[in-house]
């Protein structure tokens, strides 16, 4: 078996070259008008005036940062005949056209052809009602695959590729980069689905379900199947079973490091096989190839194995979340006092400021205080197994997010396509998962509960106030559900008259906005910038800070506290001045996805607006995209490799910036639990000093990074930005950290032996160490 299997692979440059066939890339030569006319779509239409535009790039950042609603993009392109007739398989024809902001309607050669990810057949009329406002169709690449006898192919000639994008709001246009257009193959039609199902924990081992499926309604797929498994950072490789859930598979158990089997499916057949692999304590590498009998193509997917740090909480209680929280007088205030531990539980509170109580069942502290100052409560939560007490100074000021919020919020998972029950089973979630025993507390509702902007009906109540769309009948209760499990309330909205999803948004109401809002008892606005690019004159400072300092004085008119978190992308440098108008968070970069160009690039350049950070106003760097995302009704789980999201939670916490979970919550795995539930890592977002960490050292691929914290220690975060496992010794000294001080593994929760001041780590690609030293040195 493994002779052939190495065959195979040696065989695998020459098979693919033979699949591939001819490529016409697609990515260059395009050119884009905005506006909207059918005329457009005719091969014969000049177009020599429009503008060259690029397609890895969205149009804001080509000089079009006011356009919303239409635009064309049209390239002109040769099919060679070549390429239909080398081909081995002359069936389809595929046209890869990358993401598109929001929804497309594309035409070849004047015929439609696709219409948001979907092929349609020849003489299809468009049809306006794909303008869906509650669909999210950014996130999407347009694949279109036709017959290769279509006739709206020109094979040999010119062709013209016309696409009518439509933008609902904030960033708009075709975005990817890498279009392309080739015949299909046989492994076009082979997909290795590896992502469907998660790696399980049992006991020591992980497992999980893959499925061969074979899509094509007429070739059998004949081929091999080759897996081959290896340790992550050493490369050796590692014992593995794959299975036939339904029987022994041809070949028996494989235990080897690699595995070969034959595999045949019928046109739309699918086999399930499960992968059981011993636990790690890192990731190990999985690559699954299948080679098409014959050279006739192949299909290949690779994957790395979550691995679990986090040390589960012990049965007795201990208490989390942050050391201080912070509240106006006089203002409602709603605590759930985060303890991990076996339930029943019991709580107290010594030492309440007057106004508050502490509910001695449910943990939660509520009530108005009336007199400013700063309280320190000694909180105690006693179970069956033991009794633990903590100190929470409550300040009762003017600020409130004395540490940065921790919450939930709709948009990476479910993007416009949220309702009221998803919102309500993440709120039990968060409690039956045991998140809010680590802290965390904001449930946000993001865009996509309002009233959507084309509905015919009145979009306002008579008195101005704003209208729901039926998924939200009623905010007040579900505003209710949500405090009643001592969860605080987010909600989201637009200066301009429509948010970036094309719903009711907040121009000329922001009074009436900011009431309802208190009525319903919102506890955290998201206040975007969406479509108010048309009302402001320009983008000076006086401009950009306006519609922040109007809704800021509305928020200061209701009886609540409400968090007030800007987003509008870093736009003038807001981290200057941020905090000025009033916000307690503002985004400082475009939005964030799962993947870890996105997530490194935004992560690892927080860097000018560090020193605007700190206790009650936060730099924001976007929400986070672990778990299950997918902003829309179909999520997939996170992109990043499980390195890649420790990193992207250790930066976060090392940049002190708000946490809000983007994924379902429903689906929550014992691998992204472990990422969100580590107390000790969490403690260094939460720290009270709330400083922004800063590079300290760079060595090749090697980031190390340092945050000062309250208690005098440093954490340390050592990333790999590399492709390979680098060895790398951390010197304390270069760190202003004395060699003899304790320093802890914060994800392991384990101490770690320094010799001599260093420390020699093994830092996986992409991946972290997370360190605090004791006390830092002077
Ligand atoms: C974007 C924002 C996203 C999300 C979206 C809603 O501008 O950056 O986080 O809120 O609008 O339409």
């Amino acid at each position: 078996m493994k002779r052939l299997a190495c065959a195979l692979l040696l065989a695998f440059p020459l098979l693919l070259r033979a699949q591939t066939g001819m490529i016409v890339t697609l990515d260059d030569g395009w050119r884009f008008t905005p506006g909207d006319s059918i005329a457009y779509a005719a091969p014969a239409f000049d177009d020599s005036r429009w503008v060259p535009v690029k397609v890895d790039r969205i149009w804001e950042a080509q000089g079009y940062e006011k356009l919303d609603g239409f635009a064309w993009y049209r390239l002109r392109f040769q099919l060679p005949l070549a390429m239909r007739d080398s081909a081995r398989l002359r069936d389809g024809l595929r046209f890869f056209l990358g993401k598109i902001n929001n929804f497309d309607l594309t035409y070849l050669n004047g015929g439609l052809i696709g219409v948001n990810d979907t092929v349609v057949p020849p003489g299809t009329r468009p049809d306006t009602a794909y303008l869906k406002a509650d669909v999210g169709l950014w996130n999407v690449a347009r694949t279109y695959v036709l017959p290769a006898d279509d006739p709206r192919i020109a094979w040999g000639k010119e062709n013209v590729l016309a696409v009518r994008v439509f933008d609902a709001g904030g960033e708009g246009g075709m975005y990817t980069g890498g279009q392309s257009v080739r015949m299909m193959t046989l492994g076009d039609y082979l997909v290795i689905d590896t992502r469907s199902e998660p790696f399980r924990f049992a006991g020591h081992d992980l497992s999980k379900t893959f499925t061969l499926k074979n899509v094509s309604p007429v070739h059998t797929l004949h081929g091999s199947l080759t897996i081959v498994v290896r340790n992550k950072v050493s490369g050796e490789g590692i014992r593995h079973e794959v299975r036939d859930p339904a029987g022994q598979p041809p070949g028996g158990v494989m235990d080897s490091s690699h595995d070969v089997r034959e595999v045949t499916l019928a046109p739309l057949a699918s086999r399930d096989f499960t992968l059981k692999i011993g636990g790690l304590d890192q990731s190990a590498r999985v690559t699954y190839d299948f080679v098409i009998a014959d050279g006739a193509g192949h299909s290949g997917a690779a994957e790395e194995t979550p691995y679990i740090l986090t040390p589960l909480p012990p049965e007795s209680p201990r208490i989390n979340g942050p050391a201080v929280t912070g509240t106006r007088p006089g203002r409602p205030f709603l605590y759930a006092v985060p303890v991990s531990g076996v339930r029943p539980m019991t709580f107290s509170a010594e030492d309440l400021p007057p106004g508050l109580s502490i509910n001695p069942a449910t943990g939660i502290i509520a009530g108005r205080i009336k007199n400013r100052g700063d309280y320190p409560v000694t909180l105690t939560a006693s179970n069956a197994r033991g009794k633990a007490s903590r100190t929470l100074r409550i300040v009762a000021g003017d600020k409130v997010a004395l540490t940065p919020p921790l919450g939930w919020n709709s948009w990476n998972c479910w993007g416009l396509s949220v309702d009221r029950s998803k919102v309500i089973a993440s709120a039990k979630s968060f409690k039956a998962k045991g998140l809010v025993d680590h802290g965390w507390q904001y449930i946000n509702i993001d865009d996509g509960w309002e009233i959507v902007g084309t509905s015919a009906e009145p979009k306002r109540e008579k008195n101005g106030d704003i209208r729901t769309n039926a998924k939200f009948p009623d905010m007040k209760a579900l505003g209710d559900t949500l405090h009643a499990l001592g969860l605080r309330f987010g909600i989201y909205s637009s200066p301009g008259p429509l948010t970036c999803g094309g719903y009711t948004a907040s121009y000329g109401f922001e009074r009436n906005d900011a009431r309802s809002y208190a009525r319903w008892g919102v506890d955290y606005l998201k206040y975007d910038w969406c479509s108010y690019e048309k009302i402001a004159k320009d983008t000076s400072l006086p401009e950009l800070k306006a519609p922040y300092l109007l809704m800021r004085k509305m928020l200061d008119e209701v009886d609540r506290d409400i968090v007030f978190s800007l987003c509008q992308y870093g736009m003038g440098n807001v981290w200057e001045w941020g905090a000025e108008v009033g916000g307690n968070l503002w985004r400082t970069t475009g939005d964030i996805t799962d993947t870890w160009e996105s997530m490194s690039s935004i992560g690892f350049n927080q860097l000018a607006d560090g020193r605007f950070a700190g206790p009650g106003h936060w730099n924001d760097p976007d929400m986070l995209v672990v778990g299950w995302v997918g902003w829309g009704p179909s999520l997939h789980p996170s992109g990043l490799t499980p390195d890649e999201q420790y990193t992207h939670i250790s930066l976060w916490c090392m940049l002190s910036a708000p946490l809000l979970i983007g994924c379902d919550l429903n689906r929550l795995d014992d691998f992204t639990l472990n990422l969100l539930a580590n107390d000790e890592v969490l403690a260094v977002d939460q720290d009270p000093l709330g400083k922004q960490a800063v590079p300290a050292v760079t060595a090749g691929d090697i980031q190390v990074w340092t945050k000062p914290l309250a208690d005098g220690g440093k954490a340390i975060g050592v990333f790999n930005t590399g492709k390979n496992t680098a060895p790398f010794t951390l010197e304390l000294s270069r760190l202003g950290v004395q060699g003899s001080l304790p320093l802890r593994d914060l994800w392991r929760q384990k101490e770690v032996r320094s010799s001599g001041g260093t420390v020699d780590l093994r830092v996986p690609s992409h991946g972290v160490v997370l360190l605090k030293a004791g006390v830092a040195s002077r």
